[in-house]
Order: C-alpha cells, then structure tokens, then sequence
C-alpha cells in the first residue's frame, strides 16, 4: 500500500509540477476520482491552512471529509507494544488507527515533533502507528520530521514563479521566541534538491539541519554573503537539532528585512510572527510569496490525495 509520508513518495516531481498547473483555479473542471470515498483528517496539533487547504481538496476531488482535533477530543494514545498501559494514555494506537481505517478510504495525520527527546520524535510514533495499523493509505500533514505538502507547494509556486531556469534559492533561518521544529526546512531542502535550482543554507552556528534527513551541506554562516544574488528568499525558525529542541539564538539580526531580500521574492510557509522573524514591509510589499504558497497548499494536497486514491 502506497502512502504520502515524505516527498520521496512523489515519484517523479517534474511530472506532478505540470500536473499542478492543470489544476489550478479556471483551469476546469477537476477530475473526482474521491466520489464515494471518505477522508478523515486527525489533527493531533493546530493548524490552519492544512486543515482547510486540505479539505478543500479532498472536496474538489469528490472525497466525504471527516475532521477530528484528536489532539484535544481524542483518547490518549499509547505508541508502545506490549506495555501494562497503567498511565496516562487510554487506548492503544494500534485500536485507534484500526477503528479510524474502518471509517475512512485515506486518513491524514498531523503530528508534531514533541522536541523534548529526539530519538522518540525520529521514530514519527503516531504517523508510522497509523501507517502500521490503519490498513487505508496515510497522509502525511506534518509530522515530526516533515512536511511535504507544504514543500510541494512551495515547488509549484517557485515553478509557477521564475523566470530563471536555475535560480539561487536561499533557505535562511530566522529568530523566533519559541522552540520550532524542524518538519518544514527538511521537506523544503530535500524537495529543492530535486529542483533545477541553487540552494544555499544559511544559519548561526548550532543549527545545523539532520544530515540523516537533509544530506550533508555545507552552511552558509553569514546571511548577508548566502544572500548576495538570490531569487527567492525563503525564511523559517527551528530549533536546534544537535542541542535538540532548544532556543540557542535570538538575534534579532537575522529577522529578513526589506534591505536584505534586496530584489529576491520572499516566501514562508505561515504561520509567521511579524517583525519578529520578518518586518513588516517584506511581507506587505509585492516580493512576498506568502499567499500564493498558501493558495497552493489545495493544489498540493489534491497532488497527494489523487496520487493515493489512483494506488489503491
Ligand atoms: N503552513 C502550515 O502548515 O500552516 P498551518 O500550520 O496553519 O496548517
């Protein structure tokens, strides 16, 4: 059974790219290879555009769509085999993920990284629980390590956008009062390595991405040299992986400015905390491509559900 957990699962990117463009807005009446067929999403975190992008989708596609906050409504899950289940966690994942596949075709999951031990979040418990017990195709809405619908849509607007065949995309970090996780610079960095651009890296020493997910890089230290001639400028926060889950930088020098981006478009996956990560006349100004990417969240997410109901 084939599922969408990373964007290794797009078989081959180019193809769903063109196959992006057919489906846009105006461009007719899309296909619903869903009719009959019902989705249920679990959002075991919050979200926005996830959430509604994604059930946009699955209605353009003809998929019934069912919505749980499982992470508020839902039972305690406990992700061990074989415990004596005496704390805090009510049912087992392997029930819980067999029960939902009984009321669903496909089910989305949205599972964050915990950030406090890194070998538990590595393991994606709660995806690869559903993956392992569900028995219906799984897709990925950010799990620990990644979030390949958002990084296919940020492919389709950077495809959508150019007008270079190999542009210079920079992917730089950003200040943010919070422990982020990782999920979305991964998926981003390995989907633009399948790109037809030129990535650099830039970010303070100690937050270097996992080279398990990313490959090995060479990171750029200083922002202002990573990026000199860039076309698209793309800004996240994470916390560290080596210090994992931890806050080791706050400077505010790094938030991305008007004066920085120079003539680059500016993108981010939002949510995003103004003049914090980023000032408020890059995302106000005519480089951002922050509601485009979010236009292209549908796009992308009916990308991965008509791929997972042709395999079935
Ligand atoms: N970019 C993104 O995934 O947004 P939400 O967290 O609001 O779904």
């Amino acid at each position: 059974m084939k599922h969408f957990l990373s964007t290794d699962d797009i078989d081959s990117l180019p193809e769903w790219l063109k196959k992006g463009r057919t489906l846009a807005p105006g461009s007719g009446t899309p296909e619903q290879p869903g009719l009959g067929k019902t989705l249920c999403l679990l959002f075991f975190n919050n979200s926005l555009r996830t959430r509604l992008s994604t059930q946009k989708a699955a209605r353009l596609l003809g998929l019934e769509v069912l919505v749980m906050n499982f992470g508020a409504e839902g039972w305690n899950l406990e992700l061990e085999d074989g415990t004596i289940m005496d704390g805090g966690a009510a049912e087992h994942i392997a029930e819980a993920a067999a029960v939902v596949g009984q009321y669903a075709d496909l089910i989305g999951v949205r599972a964050f990284a915990g950030l406090s031990d890194r070998t538990l979040d590595s393991a994606e418990g709660i995806l690869h629980g559903f993956v392992k017990y569900a028995g219906v195709p799984i897709l990925n809405m950010e799990s620990a390590t990644g979030h390949p619908l958002q990084a296919l849509a940020d492919a389709l607007t950077i495809a959508e956008t150019t007008k270079k065949t190999t542009p210079k995309v920079v992917l730089s970090w950003a200040p943010h009062p919070r422990a982020l996780p990782q999920a979305v610079p991964n998926s981003f960095v390995r989907i633009m390595q399948r790109m037809p651009v030129d990535l650099v890296i830039t970010h303070p020493k100690g937050y270097g991405l996992d080279a398990n997910l990313v490959g090995a890089y060479e990171p750029v230290y200083d922002q202002k040299k990573a990026l000199d001639g860039a076309d698209y400028v793309y800004v996240k926060n994470w916390s560290s992986v080596q210090e994992y889950g931890r806050v080791l930088n706050r400077d505010p020098g790094w938030m991305m400015t008007a004066e920085k981006l120079g003539e680059a478009q500016f993108m981010h996956c939002l949510p995003v905390r103004r003049n914090m990560v980023v000032e408020d006349a890059v995302l106000d100004g005519p480089q951002s491509l922050v509601l485009k990417q979010a236009a292209n969240r549908t796009l992308s997410a009916q990308l991965a559900l008509t791929h997972l109901l042709d395999v079935q």
